[in-house]
């Protein structure tokens, strides 16, 4: 039986990529720099499935290019890149990777964190630059503490409830905020003592703001001018979900004017963030070039579960990890 076709838009770990190789007719996009829409589009032209990642632009002009697509496996957890209601009304399965990133992201989440608290990053440069002239100074880059502060998690998702867990660690007063019913009724909520608030009071109490939420409509510049001016003055924000859910530019000027005391930031409104960024100017801003999901076991448990969610859908049945169940 003839294989079917299968554009898959970067090279992503062999173990989901040999998978992909042995069942269909596969072609990998060779550059490390995404494909263009067009590039997607003749690439991809003939092809039942289609692997994509979250700088790929699947929108219904690319979709409508695409007659014969059925199944686009994305390769990761967020899908914004993919107008996924156009997808369904053109009868294409949409699969994601959820779950086996969580921890890893909360990883990162908590290295930004303890990072931006206690300016590790500034503190490296500090002593590589040749500034550490005195042994020991009572007032050298004192940061804020962790330990003890109290942590607000916007959005108390699978991400959201695992940095939650290490915040118990930190004996820290947990505040969220969520906005699904199974989110608000969270063990994990429940058994940390986390109280639920509304996004005002959350932003009102923390010392440390950590941003968990999918981007939407609803959550586009979430974080803006009037939320960064409640905050707590010298207080931190944390964002590993994505850029636009912060106003990058009302950020700058809460950074730069110290209301805000330090950011850590793994995602940005434009990616890779332009070197011309004032953001890169600031000394109390860490930066990341969105790593949240980036362990060599993660990535590859990714593409694994890519690979399957593929597997399944082109066979006709109901993959594991659909993002549009009603698609069937
Ligand atoms: C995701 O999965 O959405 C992350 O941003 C990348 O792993």
């Amino acid at each position: 039986m003839l294989k079917k076709r299968v554009f898959v838009t970067r090279k992503i770990p062999s173990e989901g990529l040999d998978i992909i190789n042995q069942e269909f007719h596969t072609s990998v996009w060779p550059d490390e720099f995404p494909p263009s829409k067009e590039e997607i589009v003749d690439m991809a032209t003939d092809c039942e499935g289609m692997v994509t990642l979250l700088s790929d632009p699947i929108g219904a002009d690319v979709i409508d290019q695409l007659p014969n697509l059925k199944v686009i496996a994305q390769y990761a957890v967020g899908y914004d890149n993919i107008d996924v209601k156009y997808a369904t009304q053109k009868g294409i399965i949409v699969t994601n990777t959820p779950g086996v990133l969580t921890e890893t992201t909360a990883d990162l989440t908590w290295a930004l964190i303890m990072s931006a608290s206690r300016r590790i990053v500034e503190a490296d440069r500090y002593v590589r630059e040749g500034h550490w002239k005195v042994a020991w100074g009572p007032e050298l880059l004192l940061g804020s503490d962790v330990f003890g502060a109290t942590i607000g998690i916007v959005g108390m998702g699978r991400i959201g409830r695992a940095v939650a867990r290490r915040a118990a660690g930190f004996n820290m007063k947990i505040l969220y905020t969520a906005r699904s019913v199974q989110d608000r009724d969270s063990e994990v909520a429940e058994q940390l003592g986390a109280q639920r608030v509304d996004l005002n009071t959350l932003l009102k109490a923390s010392e440390i703001v950590t941003l968990h939420v999918p981007l939407t409509s609803d959550t586009t510049h979430l974080i803006g001018k009037s939320e960064l001016a409640m905050m707590k003055p010298g207080s931190i924000l944390i964002n590993t979900s994505r850029g636009p859910v912060v106003d990058e530019d009302a950020l700058y000027q809460a950074l730069l004017t110290k209301q805000l005391g330090a950011a850590g930031l793994d995602v940005f409104t434009e990616e890779p963030i332009r070197l011309d960024s004032p953001l890169l100017q600031l000394a109390n801003v860490v930066l990341a070039p969105h790593i949240g999901s980036a362990s060599t076991r993660t990535r590859s448990t990714m593409a694994k579960m890519c690979a399957e969610n593929l597997h399944v859908a082109l066979s006709g049945a109901k993959p594991p990890n659909i993002v549009n169940p009603e698609v069937l």
